[in-house]
């Protein structure tokens, strides 16, 4: 497994910047914290988390006719969901973890010493489970701001206190479960029960106690459920993204007061503690299905 020190960053790719942007600040209450432009066909922008705990988003939008996030924005996944980049303290260890553990390290100049600080990936089609993982290394170059949840207190906001979860589809979480602990370390702490034909999808949740977001591996379990629909269309890879709320009815008011409308909702209680949950469609997110929770008492809800 990999030493990750840090998760940086959740990417989106958007056809414009300005859109998601406005939408991600408007409900979610994010802050711009800087804009930029590659060289290599991308524009980008970097927005900090309420209670993301330094965590960023990131969206990414072509420049220029010739820019390979054409290719991604044209494709099966379209807007949306691109990458996860994820912090280690040095590149050659981690690259040797890696094979060892059987993923093949994308991106390297070939013939070429590793820096200790380079950039390299894990690629969707051969070993991300249709999703591409960005591992930077070694001291990061931009200071990043932690948002404490007290700081958004604007009405028009959901209130986001944690980013909970990354939820990624595949159709086997006993072979998607098992790579994220064998390659990130992390644990599987909850199993959904029974064969999940009632909701048609069986989940394994990971956690590490290295970095606060869980990874959701997501399977169906019949051929009517809607995450079979969500394979047979766009492959294995991220079908939402999971934010937890701190005041429920400042999170359905937010969302009335921005005419976003919730689906999904679901009521519960576990082990006596109250819960709620909602979607929210990507039209309003800048492209990314989130999913919604309230709970009255910390790690209950799952
Ligand atoms: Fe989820």
């Amino acid at each position: 497994m990999i030493d990750i020190v840090r998760m940086e960053h959740i990417a989106v790719a958007a056809h414009e910047l300005d859109t998601p942007i406005a939408q991600l600040e408007g409900l979610f209450g994010f802050r711009l914290a800087q804009k930029f432009a590659s060289n290599e066909g991308y524009i980008g922008a970097t927005l900090d988390i309420p209670g993301g705990d330094g965590l960023q988003w990131e969206i990414l939008a072509p420049s220029g006719a010739g820019s390979y996030l054409y290719r991604f924005l044209g494709g099966p996944h379209g807007a949306g969901l691109h990458h996860l980049s994820l912090r280690v303290p040095d590149a050659v260890a981690a690259i040797d973890a890696l094979r060892e553990d059987g993923v093949t390290p994308w991106g390297l100049a070939e013939g070429e010493p590793v820096e200790s600080d380079a950039t390299f990936y894990i690629h969707p089609s051969t070993d991300g489970h249709g999703f591409l993982y960005q591992i930077e290394s070694g001291e990061p170059d931009t200071p990043r701001r932690v948002i404490d949840p007290s700081e958004d207190q604007d009405e028009r906001t959901i209130g986001i206190i944690a980013v909970n979860h990354l939820s990624h589809a595949d159709a086997s979480i006993d072979e998607l479960g098992d790579w994220y602990e064998r390659v990130l370390g992390t644990q599987t702490i909850y199993r959904s029960p029974g064969d999940g034909l009632e909701t048609g999808f069986a989940t394994r949740v990971l956690e590490s106690s290295r970095f606060p977001l869980r990874f959701e591996a997501i399977q169906p379990s019949t051929q009517a459920s809607y995450i079979q629909r969500f394979l047979e269309r766009r492959g294995p890879g991220m079908h939402h993204v999971a934010f937890e709320v701190g005041d429920w009815a400042r999170a359905l008011n937010a969302c009335a007061l921005n005419a976003v409308p919730l689906f999904g909702e679901r009521y519960g209680e576990t082990d006596g503690v109250q819960w709620r949950e909602a979607f929210i469609h990507p039209r309003y997110t800048g492209g990314v299905l989130v999913q919604l929770f309230w709970q009255a008492a910390p790690n209950v809800w799952i």
